[in-house]
């Protein structure tokens, strides 16, 4: 992973124009609960960017708020150097941008075939028709796991009976069909082996080497923000509280930023 930090500099900066999302003073609240307090977040295209905080701080929101699951309150949201109005999760997936949720909501009796294609079969008619769609989708997810470097995944097993890891890239896989130009993962290595989080850190450094832009919520500092992302953005009580090129940073600094010491005490007060 780490040897392809160099050629990820220059292809984030190659794109040089507009980040693909650009989020400034997000404000969001909950009744009288303020979860988001000015927060901003910029992705660019063909970078892997980790969303850090404790608990509460706001990521989740923040990223509901990008994937269109949540309206903010107030700020700005723009979309490749647009300002975009997404008022539903149809609005965000319909300009390119991608949700993988922490349960993955994959069904386990399906196989991985049909748990790519889910609710969007291209259905024939009668029963020759719907074999031959399933031959089509069959085609369509050796292709797309393939080109994700997963061909070893069996299309056949439920994926019930499939390890952690495995279930995680079918999941951002699906995310994949719809050629989406942003991807936000919620915790994508929180049930995993530190081995399956390394595979998920090498799937998400080649989409993004693929020119995707790539959003990544995780607590998984050490192992997995560090070694798998390259930029970090720290939310603590609803903003921001700092902002690293991973290169830059140990996982210490990190967690002292997340927490904030004495700083955060009296943010809190
Ligand atoms: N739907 C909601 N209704 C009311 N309050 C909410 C809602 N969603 C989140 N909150 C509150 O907003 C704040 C931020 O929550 P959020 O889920 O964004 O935090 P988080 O950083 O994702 O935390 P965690 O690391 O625990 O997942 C919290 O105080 C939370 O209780
Ligand atoms: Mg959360």
């Amino acid at each position: 992973m780490t040897d392809m930090s160099v050629g990820r500099e220059r292809h984030v900066q190659a794109q040089g124009a507009a980040p693909l999302i650009s989020m400034r003073n997000i404000h969001k609240k909950f009744g009288s609960l303020h979860a988001l307090r000015g927060a901003s977040l910029d992705v660019h295209a063909g970078e892997v960017v980790a969303l850090v905080g404790d608990n509460g701080a706001g990521k989740s929101t923040m990223v509901k708020v990008m994937a269109g699951a949540h309206m903010a309150t107030s700020g700005e949201y723009d979309f490749e150097g647009k300002p975009v109005k997404i008022n539903s999760p149809t609005d965000a997936n319909a300009l390119g941008i991608q949700t993988v949720y922490q349960d993955l909501a994959l069904c386990s009796n399906l196989d991985a075939v049909q748990n790519l294609f889910l609710g969007r079969e291209l259905t024939g008619s009668g029963l020759f028709g719907r074999r031959i769609k399933r031959a089509e989708c069959e085609v369509k997810a050796r292709e797309v796991l393939s080109r994700m470097r997963l061909g070893n995944l069996s299309l056949t097993r439920p994926v019930g009976a499939m390890s952690g890891g495995q279930r995680q890239n079918i999941a951002i896989a699906r995310s994949i069909l719809w050629t989406p130009k942003v991807v936000i993962l919620d915790e994508p290595t929180a049930a995993l082996s530190h081995s399956a989080a390394e595979q998920v850190g090498d799937l998400i450094r080649r989409l993004a080497d693929q020119g995707l832009g790539i959003v990544v919520v995780s607590h998984d500092i050490h192992n997995f923000v560090v070694n798998a992302t390259d930029r970090i953005e720290v939310m603590r009580l609803g903003a921001n509280a700092a902002s690293f090129r991973t290169g830059d940073v140990t996982g210490e600094q990190v967690v002292n930023a997340m927490v904030g010491g004495n700083e955060g005490v009296n943010l809190a007060g």
